[in-house]
């Protein structure tokens, strides 16, 4: 039986690309298999946050999880703090784990920067805790965007380093999920960067809370250039911003690129944007509406991620146990 597993942090403005390149994915493979979702507040604190703001985004985040179509009478959805095995499964995976492969991640060089001995440890074995978060569930399929695959492969390396110390076959070793359509959704203003939550430009992104008027006027101010619809996908070659728009649509409609182009091909930008806007509007609009109902509904996230919590722990609290079995530690 595939098991799935996938995190996201709680930082506010969720936008496009972490509905399509994310969310969406994760609603999908409810149909298939036993999914657990996690907001990853642990993760969160490996670089400083505001404590009310880091509150406040948990919800926010579990909210658009839920409003994204992940249901929770059929997946688990929890707060990752509030189920300590992920912490103690992390700290045996610490002394499992070797400081050169930790070297190697290059989410920890970008994110420390120039001043690496002044990032916090956590931000250094961040990716073990990642490893610990997928492993306590014996998870065996990783859904996330094309950034996160070098700390899946980590986490392979992790569950076979262990299993191989302790003579045992005990962790699976899990495969990273990557959906190519949406694995990289770019900014509206720069067709070469990501889109982000933490773009300072908010005309960038759209985000999910976004109303219909905002989200039409934010693509029709979206960077283009003069040159109309090219009639192949190959076109788009050097047209980032002609690529991204393309690719967004093709996301939205559940069509390929090559679809989208023999569509609009020789028509200008204008008419391109106005029929995107539609179908975006069409897609978000109702998932928008039901994040902000969530959101000012707190106790109704509250009672939902109460019980993804009771459930994440039914399942990881014999995993971590028999862990602890397995390297030695005495039950008294
Ligand atoms: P983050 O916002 O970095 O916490 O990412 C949460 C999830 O959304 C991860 O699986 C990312 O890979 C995915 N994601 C974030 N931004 C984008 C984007 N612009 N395009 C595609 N996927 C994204
Ligand atoms: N590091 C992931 C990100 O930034 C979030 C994450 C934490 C995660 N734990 C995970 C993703 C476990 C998949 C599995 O997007």
């Amino acid at each position: 039986m595939n098991r799935i597993f996938s995190g996201i942090q709680p930082s506010g403005n969720l936008q496009l690309g972490n509905y399509l390149g994310a969310i969406r994915n994760w609603a999908r493979m409810q149909d298939s298999h036993e999914c657990i979702y996690c907001v990853v507040d642990l993760h969160a604190i490996t670089v400083p946050q505001d404590p009310a703001e880091l509150r406040r985004a948990t919800r926010e985040v579990a909210a658009g999880v839920i409003a994204g179509g992940v249901d929770p009478d059929r997946s688990v959805i929890f707060v990752q703090s509030q189920a300590p095995e992920h912490a103690e499964l992390a700290w045996i995976l610490n002394c499992v784990a070797r400081l050169g492969w930790l070297n190697r991640m290059t989410q920890f060089k970008d994110k420390a920067g120039a001043d690496r001995d002044g990032a916090t440890v956590g931000l250094y074995t961040y990716p073990v805790l990642q490893a610990a978060d997928v492993l306590a569930y014996k998870a065996t399929d990783v859904p996330v965007g094309e950034d996160q695959k070098q700390h899946i492969e980590l986490a392979r390396d992790i569950a076979q380093a262990f299993n191989s110390m302790f003579d045992t076959d005990f962790f699976p070793l899990p495969e990273p999920r990557i959906q190519p359509e949406a694995a990289r959704i770019m900014s509206l203003r720069d067709g070469t960067r990501k889109m982000s939550k933490s773009d300072p430009s908010d005309y960038s992104r759209i985000n999910m809370t976004d109303g219909a008027d905002l989200i039409a006027r934010k693509i029709r101010r979206a960077k283009t250039d003069p040159a109309p619809l090219p009639d192949h996908a190959e076109a788009l070659e050097g047209r980032p911003e002609a690529r991204n728009l393309v690719t967004i649509y093709a996301a939205l409609a559940e069509v390929s690129q090559e679809t989208v182009v023999e569509r609009f091909a020789g028509k200008g930008f204008g008419i391109f944007k106005s029929e995107l806007a539609d179908l975006a509007v069409a897609v978000l609009g109702p998932i928008g509406e039901e994040m902000q109902r969530l959101m000012a509904a707190p106790d109704e996230v509250d009672a939902i991620l109460g019980r993804g919590n009771a459930r994440a722990r039914e399942i990881s609290g014999p995993i971590i146990r028999a862990a602890q079995d397995i390297v030695g530690f005495h039950r008294a």
